[in-house]
């Protein structure tokens, strides 16, 4: 299909889950996207295999977001496949868990790192290109530990509240140009992200994975089923078209009524 207008999209982090199926839902609607992961060539070649069915031009960079030199590394490595993105979707993230008490620096450094301040330096360094061009979107994929926290995600749940923030703050900045902020906010999502989780569950209750599953998405939300990634994928999209223009600003839930609590 062709948009009447295609946009150039940067997703970070769609070499998997979330961000894939993101990437998959703009390409398929006609829009040039750039790829962005943690890959070997093997697996870069082989994505880039899968998205050449579709019409619009697609790029990927591996640049380690972890830091603000591998931040730019990525505009650079984007603004050269596919020009300067009128899309920017803030994606990538890691999660760790373990008590506040007992919780690694390092892994505090690194969460903050990737899920948060990446999104920043990437915004900072796009804005002024849609700010000359009169349109612009960011989207932030934060969490549901953006709006309320759970135990053992002191980084998570502080660098996804930080990203909300973020998000509210661009937003301001920017309803003056077109450009939107905002962020979404999924409660449990089917990906690799959440597999540890569901094994360690299984382990310490000795129960299967399914039952695992059972346990860790009914825990917290009322509606007990993990939302699919594609779902995601149509919001980002429906929050870039017309009927979205005067969304912005909002932290949105979608998360099984977990946040409705
Ligand atoms: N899965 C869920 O239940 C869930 C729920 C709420 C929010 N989220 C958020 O959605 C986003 C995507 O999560 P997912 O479940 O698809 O994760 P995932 O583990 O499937 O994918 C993470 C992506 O981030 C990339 N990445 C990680 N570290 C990187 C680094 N240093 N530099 C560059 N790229 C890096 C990986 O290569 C991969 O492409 C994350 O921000 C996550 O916090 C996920």
């Amino acid at each position: 299909m062709q948009p009447s207008q295609p946009h150039t999209v940067l997703i970070t982090g769609s070499t998997s889950g979330i961000g894939l199926a993101i990437a998959h839902c703009f390409a398929r609607a006609g829009h040039q996207v750039m790829l962005h992961g943690l890959a070997d060539a093997a697996a870069e070649q082989a994505l880039l295999a899968e998205f050449s069915e579709y019409s619009g031009r697609t790029g990927f960079s591996s640049a380690d977001i972890s830091s603000e030199a591998g931040c730019a590394q990525l505009v650079s490595d984007t603004r050269e496949a596919i020009g300067n993105p009128s899309v920017l979707i803030n994606n990538a993230g890691i999660q760790f868990t373990a008590p506040a008490h007992e919780f690694p620096a390092e892994k505090w450094h690194q969460i903050l790192a990737i899920n948060l301040s990446a999104g920043f330096f990437l915004a900072r360094d796009l804005l002024p290109a849609m700010r000359n061009a009169g349109w612009g979107r960011i989207i932030n994929i934060a969490s549901v530990h953006g709006l309320v926290a759970s135990e053992h995600k002191a980084a998570y749940c502080a660098a996804k509240h930080g990203l909300v923030g973020l998000t509210k703050v661009l937003a301001l900045e920017n309803a003056d140009r077109n450009i939107t902020a905002n962020a979404i906010c999924p409660g449990w999502v089917e990906t690799p992200l959440i597999q540890p989780q569901i094994e360690a569950i299984a382990r310490e209750q000795q129960v299967d994975i399914e039952a695992a599953r059972a346990e860790l998405v009914g825990a917290k939300q009322p509606m007990a089923k993990a939302t699919s990634p594609d779902a995601i994928g149509e919001l980002a999209l429906y929050l870039c078209g017309n009927f979205a223009s005067t969304i912005t600003g909002a932290a949105l839930p979608v998360d099984g009524g977990w946040s409705a609590q």
